[in-house]
């Protein structure tokens, strides 16, 4: 992947695969929190133009376009914080802009900066003042491994409230955390939130992209009670970026991950710019078999409420509701889980159902 020095660029797969993600979270992340929240804030750190090439759409217009779609935020104060450091691609930004209808509850701030300093001065300067900030989501897309510190991650997801999706260009981690120039393995340092030992032993692993992709998730863990991710290959089926998503709220979370299945409906977490989309997928595989073996090993002789079991597969696991029924399903057609008949509540239960007070025996 190189990074290109216009204005504007050509879209390649794997972006408009990231875009998918994007405008199905915020399609339903809008509308979660204007149904409760007056004020909600949107950020994004690294905006680029707003237009690709082929006149495709960018991420601060994919996000304004699934604002605008929701009658229920009508009754809220919608920020949107649009920064990228090149003034060319801002104006071009800002002329996308002009040419939308922007309601009067969305308050739209563009800005010529980097993004660090930005957000480190908007942060400081919210401190200073003791106030905190309103419910944000901030998406983090930069080119390369430069001005995305860990230390940054961390004062953002100090508020609970906060969701972040960020872009760590792994490839490029890769290629450059050895490299000569001091200055570049700090960043790399900075951007991971990692120690000189962390580093070697990621240099030092079999597997360097996947140690990095865990060295990363585990930081977010500490900070988010929900961290998931998704991997995003280039046309030779090469690892270049992964896009985590990290959350302290369960209702995010399942939206995220639906909106990851919907974009990768055989493993929900990769896209790959060399699949061929006209090309037939030879064997379907059907998640709920694996999510039922992940089941079985993990309440293997317990009794449990379906509830339990349910919020598990939600917050513990990549899969999602239609996975869970399918794969409870599985189980009682295997005879692997017997399932109690009568309800908490007296009624009988419906074959194939799992409602809320079902007891399962594993
Ligand atoms: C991957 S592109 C963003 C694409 C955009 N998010 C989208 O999906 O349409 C990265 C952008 O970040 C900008 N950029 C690079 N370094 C930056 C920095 N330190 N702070 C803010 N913007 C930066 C670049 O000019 C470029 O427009």
């Amino acid at each position: 992947m190189t990074k290109p020095s216009e204005t504007l660029w050509e879209i390649e797969p794997h972006t408009s695969a990231k875009h998918e993600i994007l405008r199905r979270y915020l399609g339903a992340w809008f509308p979660i929190l204007g149904s409760k929240i007056p004020r909600i804030v949107y950020i994004d750190g690294f905006c680029g133009p707003g237009r690709y090439l082929g006149g495709e759409e960018g991420s601060p217009i994919i996000a304004l376009q699934e604002a605008r779609k929701q009658p229920i935020l009508a009754g809220s104060e919608v920020s949107f914080l649009f920064i990228d450091e090149r003034e060319d691609r801002i104006k071009h930004l800002e002329s996308e802009l002009s040419l939308l209808n922007i309601p009067s509850n969305f308050h739209i701030d563009t800005r010529v900066n980097e993004f660090e300093d930005t957000l480190t001065k908007l942060l400081d300067d919210l401190e200073k003042r003791g106030a905190h900030l309103a419910p944000t989501f901030a998406f983090i897309d930069p080119f390369g491994f430069k001005g995305t510190p860990f230390s940054l991650i961390k004062r953002l997801m100090a508020n609970s409230r906060t969701e972040v999706f960020i872009n760590i260009m792994v490839d490029y981690v890769n290629r450059f955390v050895e490299h000569p120039l001091p200055v570049d393995r700090k960043h790399i340092k900075d951007l991971l939130g990692a120690s000189d030992d962390e580093i070697e032993d990621v240099v030092n692993s079999q597997d360097r992209i996947l140690a990095f992709r865990q060295l990363y998730q585990g930081k977010l863990l500490k900070h988010a009670k929900f961290v998931r991710y998704f991997e995003m290959r280039d046309d030779r089926n090469k690892v270049i970026y992964y896009l985590f998503f990290a959350s302290n709220h369960p209702l995010g979370h399942k939206k995220m991950k639906e909106a990851f299945w919907k974009v990768d409906s055989q493993s929900g977490f990769k896209f790959s710019d060399c699949t061929d989309p006209n090309q037939p997928v030879l064997f379907e595989l059907d998640p709920s078999i694996d999510l039922a073996k992940v089941l079985k090993t993990q309440f293997s002789g317990l009794t449990q409420n379906s509830e339990d079991v349910i919020t598990f597969i939600e917050d513990k696991t990549p899969y999602i509701e239609t996975h869970a029924r399918k794969a409870l399903i599985h189980l009682e057609n295997g005879k692997e889980i017997s399932i109690e008949q009568i309800k908490a509540d007296g009624a009988k239960r419906r074959r194939g159902t799992f409602p809320t007070g079902v007891i399962i025996h594993f």
